[in-house]
């Protein structure tokens, strides 16, 4: 079979087995490329119409216990300035992107035990209460089942937690011992089992990532069935032992968009800001080639450069201080529509906006 019959029998079966995701993904050309882009927004376009979900971040700690070897924000890393917002600072945001038509909040920070599960349920309890028609995404890393429960309960409605890699070994050459592939799995596991809408995903192009890892991962997307996933290329951070390790490809992880998109096809896939770090336009062509989220940051000004995964991150700067306008053009420039909605997965749009 040659990659456009592959690429055919992905949009028809939303399945390819191993030996095929590996062909695919060691000869693709553009043509290929365009080719399922071109499939991909038009199955986008058929599940979500012309209008892109907009999720607004709030990166409230980048105080973490981890060691991730591709990580800016690193427990090792003694450049990094650390902050946390208070709960009253991570209202104000919510309100203010509130203003601007955010109708979900995402509270993302690094593993910071100092943020204990009674505070976060207080927290997105609080948001909750103020804001009864938006939806809070939790992407704070492992936890117990009792937290996530606990959480869960106080109204967090989604929870991203990328995977990172589908092959355990792959997954100990960017972490260290203490951080396991097993438990990462476990927790995405109780995630979806407690009722979240669970995101997972990969680092396109990470250190040491294989074509033969990149099938296992699109074998653990298409086994787990996410209701979003969280996909950008590897960039390095100069503070960090990947320092050195080339970027990821930004046609590779535009390509992974699409077969995403033709895999699952109501899946919730942004835009990443990575994707938009390593090109001026990647947005927009992430929107083109399947995704249909976008989730700029709602952090205060003055934390933006002290939440660096990577270097060069975009939106830290003061010409960020409307993303939301920035955003609405781009989207516009390609005929789409930024909409004001919480933007729920299919399986969940019901009865979620009654919890
Ligand atoms: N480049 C790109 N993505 C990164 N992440 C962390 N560090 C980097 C980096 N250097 C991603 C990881 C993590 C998510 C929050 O950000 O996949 O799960
Ligand atoms: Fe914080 Fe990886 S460095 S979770």
């Amino acid at each position: 079979m040659n990659n456009k019959e592959l690429i055919d029998l992905l949009e028809k079966t939303r399945h390819l087995d191993r030996q095929q995701w590996i062909a695919l993904l060691e000869s693709y050309t553009d043509e290929d490329r365009a080719y399922a882009a071109h499939k991909a927004a038009q199955t986008a376009v058929k599940v979500f119409g012309k209008e892109i979900f907009i999720r607004g971040i709030v990166e409230f700690s980048n105080v973490c216990r981890n060691d991730c070897y591709y990580c800016g924000i690193r427990k090792s890393n003694a450049n990094c300035e650390r902050y946390r917002l208070t709960k009253e600072q991570i209202l104000d945001c919510c309100d203010a992107g509130y203003e601007y038509g955010f109708r979900t909040f995402v509270l993302q920070s690094g593993e910071d035990k100092s943020f204990t599960t009674d505070k976060l349920c207080d927290i997105v309890g609080s948001i909750k209460k103020a804001h009864p028609d938006c939806a809070v995404t939790l992407s704070v890393g492992e936890l117990e089942y009792e937290d996530y429960k606990r959480l869960f309960d106080a109204g967090a409605d989604r929870y991203l937690l990328r995977h990172e890699t589908a092959n355990p070994e792959h997954y100990r050459k960017l972490h260290p011992s203490d951080m396991s592939w097993q438990r990462r799995m476990d927790c995405l596991k109780q995630l979806k089992e407690i009722g979240y809408q669970t995101g997972c995903g990969m680092m396109v192009g990470a250190p040491y990532q294989t074509v033969e890892d990149i099938a296992d991962d699109l074998m653990f997307v298409e086994r787990f069935k996410p209701e979003m996933i969280g996909m950008g290329p590897f960039i390095p951070h100069k503070d960090t032992p990947f320092k050195d390790k080339p970027a990821g490809s930004y046609e590779l992880t535009l390509f992974l968009i699409s077969l995403c998109r033709l895999m699952l096809p109501d899946c919730l896939i942004p835009a990443t800001t990575a994707l938009g770090t390593i090109r001026p336009d990647g947005r927009e062509h992430g929107v083109m080639a399947g995704a249909n989220v976008i989730m700029p940051n709602l952090s205060p000004m003055n934390v933006r450069k002290k939440y660096l995964l990577y270097d060069g991150k975009i939106c830290t700067g003061d010409e960020s201080a409307q993303c939301r306008a920035c955003l609405e053009r781009r989207m516009e420039s390609i005929g789409y529509k930024v909409i004001i909605t919480r933007g729920d997965h299919k399986s969940y749009d019901k009865d979620s906006s009654l919890r």
